[in-house]
């Protein structure tokens, strides 16, 4: 058993998958039902990381090497992890991230071809080990999603990169989900926000339940 009482849950998918709306949902039910639940955007949590989204997120200028990519990510990652993650998880909370260390093999090691092995290893050192309990990846046809993002806002570097690069992301996480079936869990994105909320909240109350280091409900 991991050295800590928490529980840590990642949600990941292609970009416009509606991670973000179920994240929001899914801490407060479970707040609701006495857990002590806080979500984080990788990379938004720390002052570090939200500089390392806003050079990787840049659509003008010079661009980045898919090597420097990664590090960038990583070191957002390795400065999350220490300052926000492992104090929450040792506290005892269920620590919900929007996006962890699948992102980057999907991203970098599939989509940017840098691979899933030299990816896996660089996670490994900048989380010294911590993965998640639980990984939720919502899945949705590529078109679909990115129909969802242009109605709310403009696209990002990698959402802008289109249909293709969605796909090999996609890929990846198809890579992981087959290597790892315990832990990483492809939830069908589809339908009403309800309908999805219920998929996941079923899925996230069988795993607390089994998991005898998590405070229980009140
Ligand atoms: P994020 O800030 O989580 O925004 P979104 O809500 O659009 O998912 O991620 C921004 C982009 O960065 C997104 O296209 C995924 C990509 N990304 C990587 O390429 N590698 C990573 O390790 C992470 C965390 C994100």
């Amino acid at each position: 058993m991991p050295n800590r009482s928490g529980f840590l849950i990642s949600f990941e998918g292609g970009d416009g998958v509606g991670k973000t709306t179920q994240i929001q949902i899914l801490t407060q039910r479970l707040n609701e039902l006495g857990y002590k639940a806080q979500d984080y955007r990788e990379l938004m949590s720390t002052e570090l990381g939200r500089e390392m989204r806003r050079l990787t997120g840049q659509t003008s200028g010079e661009p980045i090497t898919p090597l420097a990519e990664a590090f960038l990510f990583q070191a957002g990652r390795a400065e999350a992890v220490n300052k926000i993650y492992r104090p929450a998880l040792n506290n005892g909370q269920v620590v919900i991230l929007d996006r962890y260390i699948d992102s980057s093999v999907a991203f970098q090691g599939f989509a940017r071809g840098l691979g899933a092995a030299l990816i896996e290893e660089l996670n490994q050192i900048s989380t010294a080990q911590l993965r998640p309990d639980l990984t939720i990846c919502l899945t949705l046809d590529p078109a679909e999603a990115a129909a969802r993002i242009t109605k709310v806002r403009e696209l990002d570097r990698f959402e802008a990169a289109g249909e293709q690069l969605q796909k090999s992301v996609q890929a990846g996480f198809d890579h992981i989900a087959k290597s790892e079936p315990q832990r990483f869990c492809l939830v069908d994105g589809r339908g009403t926000i309800e309908a999805v909320a219920s998929r996941i909240e079923a899925i996230v109350l069988e795993k607390l339940n089994d998991n005898g280091q998590v405070n229980q409900p009140n």
